[in-house]
């Protein structure tokens, strides 16, 4: 094992924990280009704080909310399908290890999984999700590798047993990613994968913009407190008098670029200070928080096909509000 493996007690569920030290994103100096630059932008992931963790899983539990649940109802309905194609003993390998139901679902539905491999940014959230995991999973070799999966990782330092590795990518995380840089982090995904090996990815679709907007902007408000709590978050952490009450949630469909765009907008002239430095925001004016983009199957699949990964298969629910996609190694471009 290399230098970076940190040291797993013989009674620790984990097998092995590798920490190949994600440069520490720095949550003040992007705030404070992100609030210079025009338009004003802030990466979305610098939503996950406890607060935002907790808000983004009341999101799911909206009725507007349709993408974890839709998403869920398809994995269990194909989930023999997945099982037969995987093969028995598969290796799953989950960047951004996210939500323990949908992992769980696929881990039972697979015939003797041999190994699963987490792999996060954080470490205390990827350390007690792997632990939970082995715990669920006796018997299940259990990785977990603290890195940043939008960034190039070799894999091949690991220790990860022999076998069909099986790439799980759900949540429609690939969209919020602008296009190019989507292609980057499915480019990256392709090299874990040797012929035989599968990516399973979920992505949401292109449908009437008034089922998008709202659920980006549910009824009960929690998508607004989630987008909000933003700037709770630069205030409790950065030393900031910015007043979240001075600015309003908006999630906008942008037709051309096929994406919801979630803004917080001045609802009036707006000043206030980061870390010493001292901003304006007039009223109307706003913070570019997330873009989620939405795919056809074409345009997701040509996506695909510029990182070299070809779809085999595809599963949607019968609104087909969202899809599976089953991805292999393709020709390289
Ligand atoms: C977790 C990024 C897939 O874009 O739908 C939910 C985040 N933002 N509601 C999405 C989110 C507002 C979510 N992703």
């Amino acid at each position: 094992m290399t230098d970076t493996a940190t040291a797993i007690t013989p009674d620790d569920p984990l097998d092995f924990f590798v920490d190949l030290h994600p440069p520490v994103a720095d949550f003040r100096s992007d705030v404070l280009n992100g609030l210079k630059a025009r338009p004003r932008t802030i990466p979305p992931k610098y939503f996950y704080d406890a607060d935002g963790s907790a808000l983004f899983d009341a999101i799911t539990a909206t009725p507007e909310y349709y993408v974890t649940r839709t998403e869920l109802s398809i994995l269990e309905r194909i989930a023999p399908d997945i099982a037969e194609r995987a093969g028995q003993g598969a290796i799953v390998i989950e960047p951004g290890s996210g939500s323990s139901v949908k992992i769980s679902t696929l881990l039972r539905a697979l015939d003797r999984p041999k190994a699963y491999i987490g792999s996060d940014i954080s470490k205390e959230h990827l350390i007690a999700a792997c632990r939970d995991l082995a715990a669920d999973h006796p018997g299940l070799f259990v990785g977990a590798v603290c890195a940043d999966f939008t960034a190039p990782l070799d894999l091949s330092e690991l220790d990860i047993p022999e076998g069909r590795r099986l790439v799980f990518f759900p949540g429609s995380t690939i969209g919020n990613f602008e296009p190019a840089q989507a292609v980057q982090v499915l480019k990256n995904i392709r090299s874990w994968l040797r012929p035989g090996d599968a990516l399973l990815l979920g992505a949401d679709r292109i449908k009437d913009p008034a089922i998008l907007k709202a659920a980006y902007d549910d009824a009960e408000g929690v998508t607004a407190a989630f987008n909000l709590n933003l700037l709770k978050r630069i205030a409790r952490e950065l030393g900031s008098d910015v007043d979240p009450a001075d600015f309003s949630h908006r999630a906008i469909w942008n037709d051309d670029r096929a994406r919801i765009e979630m803004h917080l907008e001045a609802k009036r002239d707006v000043a206030f200070t980061v870390a010493g430095e001292r901003f304006e925001i007039p009223e109307g004016e706003t913070i570019h928080t997330e873009n989620s983009h939405k795919f056809s199957i074409e345009s997701f699949s040509d996506l695909a096909r510029k990182a070299s990964l070809s779809v085999r298969d595809t599963w949607s629910d019968p609104a087909e509000h969202f899809t599976l996609y089953w991805l292999e190694r393709g020709s390289e471009a």
